[in-house]
């Protein structure tokens, strides 16, 4: 059956990436393409096409990343060095697995009179594949694990400000790290005791952006034309696209769906001019139990956790490092102005994710978790869908709660063997887990 599954995916030309993990119980730290074979070839057409086949990726042990997003500007009010310098020392410790990055990578100064603004790298997103702020924003900033690991990665509203186009061909002509084959694409990871988290990556830019009413004088408005992300025919296109891929993964123990802007809170509701389709996507995720969405665009931190009408929980994770402002007033914890992070971390048995908010905003002192909770996996009947999670089990816990500062969120767990190596030579990767019916599918 294993065979059989191989070829049906070999056939159809899904892409490999070799994990290399099963070194030393380090459960991610290079996983990287093969450029230049079959099954890594960038496909014919606009990078607003979503991308043909689904990315595979295999981790032992537990599966632990950190999610932020609003990261590349400068200047004054902004706080990317603190968070980067918070997130490394995170990364290397805890031996997290990669990034997922909300978007909003590359901004302008906040400083338009400062004498640097002539400089020919102080522009919203970047200009080509060479700018020099991929080294300036990116490579120079996040450095120890970040430097090693990829970054899965949205694009947000100042990537199309200027050239995101550039930012996909990066992936493609420089550096396979910067994730982003397309500006709509699928990852199924399988981890720990075989368990399945599908990653739905999906551009939220042309719905929120009233194309008919826009008239900011940037590349967002020429793009989305050239990108054929405009009209109400190629919207709702995509929308059955995200649809049919939450179909496909129903059998996943974890849904997640990664966006730019986001869909909680008064966020919802701000700026209903800009709004525009956004409310089209809620009622998606819902419908199919995703288990969480990420999004970054409000500079805060932020999560709307499951309730009794939604199975959803909406992290927000915006503050990483461009200028801070308050924005959704009414999600079920908020941190606004502080600079920071957040980190999921879902142990090999995949029964529960853990999140930790962390804050990096004193540079005197280091960065702290001030808000954590865990969510139920979607093959957790008695929990996750629908009603079932009102239960305590899914809520999250402020720092005052001593359960959430023991040894067992915190402490040598993250080191210990239990937690690396096994997965992937074990049996758990041939267990039901893999079979997703994605091999059966249209794909
Ligand atoms: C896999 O990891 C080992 C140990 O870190 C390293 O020596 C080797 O070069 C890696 N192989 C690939 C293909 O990356
Ligand atoms: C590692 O993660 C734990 C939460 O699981 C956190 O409390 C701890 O601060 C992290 N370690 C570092 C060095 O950041
Ligand atoms: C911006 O830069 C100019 C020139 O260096 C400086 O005079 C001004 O105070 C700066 N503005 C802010 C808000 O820091
Ligand atoms: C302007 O750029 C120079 C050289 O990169 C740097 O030393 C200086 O601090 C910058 N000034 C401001 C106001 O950002
Ligand atoms: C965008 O960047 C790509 C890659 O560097 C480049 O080929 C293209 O000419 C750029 N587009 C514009 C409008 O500058
Ligand atoms: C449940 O969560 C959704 C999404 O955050 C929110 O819109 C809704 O008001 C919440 N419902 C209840 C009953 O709290
Ligand atoms: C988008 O803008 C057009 C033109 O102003 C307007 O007629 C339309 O109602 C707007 N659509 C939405 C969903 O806001
Ligand atoms: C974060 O730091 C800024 C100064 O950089 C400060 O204005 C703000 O109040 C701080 N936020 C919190 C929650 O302490
Ligand atoms: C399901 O969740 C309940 C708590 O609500 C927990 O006690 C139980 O162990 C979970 N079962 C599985 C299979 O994860
Ligand atoms: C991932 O694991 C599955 C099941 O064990 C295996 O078929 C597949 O070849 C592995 N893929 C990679 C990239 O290692």
């Amino acid at each position: 059956m294993k065979l059989f599954l191989f070829f049906i995916t070999f056939i159809q030309g899904v892409i490999l990436i070799s994990g290399n993990n099963s070194h030393n119980g380090d459960n991610n730290k290079y996983t990287k393409y093969v450029k230049g074979t079959d099954l890594y070839k960038r496909p014919k057409g606009s990078i607003g096409t979503p991308y043909p086949t689904t990315f595979k990726e295999n981790y032992s042990g537990d599966l632990k990343f950190l999610v932020f997003g609003d990261w590349g500007q400068k200047g004054p009010g902004t706080g990317q060095n603190q968070v980067a310098k918070a997130m490394v020392t995170w990364a290397n410790h805890n031996k997290t697995t990669f990034v997922l990055n909300a978007g909003d990578s590359f901004y302008q100064t906040t400083n338009t009179t400062a004498p640097n603004v002539t400089d020919a790298s102080d522009h919203e997103g970047v200009s080509s594949i060479s700018d020099t702020k991929w080294k300036s924003y990116w490579l120079d900033i996040y450095g120890g694990r970040l430097k090693d690991i990829t970054w899965y990665s949205v694009a947000g509203n100042h990537d199309w400000y200027n050239n995101v186009t550039a930012e996909v061909d990066y992936f493609w002509d420089v550096d396979s790290r910067f994730f982003l084959p397309s500006l709509y694409y699928v990852r199924k990871v399988t981890f720990g005791s075989g368990v399945c988290a599908a990653f739905i990556h999906f551009d939220t830019d042309p719905y929120f952006y009233n194309y008919s009413s826009y008239t900011k004088k940037n590349n967002l408005k020429q793009t989305l034309t050239d990108l054929n992300l405009h009209t109400d025919e190629q919207l709702n296109d995509r929308l059955k696209w995200l649809e049919d891929q939450l179909v496909a993964v129903q059998d996943a123990d974890w849904i997640f769906v990664l966006g730019h802007h986001p869909l909680d809170g008064d966020c919802r509701l701000k700026d209903t001019k800009n709004y525009y389709l956004m409310y089209e996507l809620p009622p998606i995720l819902e419908k199919h139990g995703v288990s969480a969405y990420f999004n970054g665009h409000a500079h805060e931190l932020a999560v709307s956790l499951a309730n009794s009408t939604s199975p959803v929980t909406y992290f927000g994770s915006g503050a990483g490092g461009a200028k801070l402002e308050p924005e959704c007033k009414n999600p079920t914890w908020t941190s606004p102005f502080t600079f920071g992070f957040l980190s999921v971390s879902i142990p090999a048995d995949g029964k529960f994710l853990h999140f930790d908010y962390v804050d990096a905003n004193n540079t005197d002192t280091p960065p702290k978790v001030i808000y954590s909770g865990s969510v139920k996996s979607r093959k957790n009947k008695t929990g996750n869908h629908g009603k079932g999670n009102d239960d305590k089990e899914n809520h999250g816990k402020g720092n005052d709660d001593k359960e959430n500062h023991g040894k067992e969120n915190h402490g040598k767990g993250n080191d210990d063997k239990e937690n690396h190596g096994k997965g992937n030579d074990g049996k758990g990767n041939d267990g039901k887990g893999n079979d997703w019916g994605y091999n059966k599918g249209r794909w």
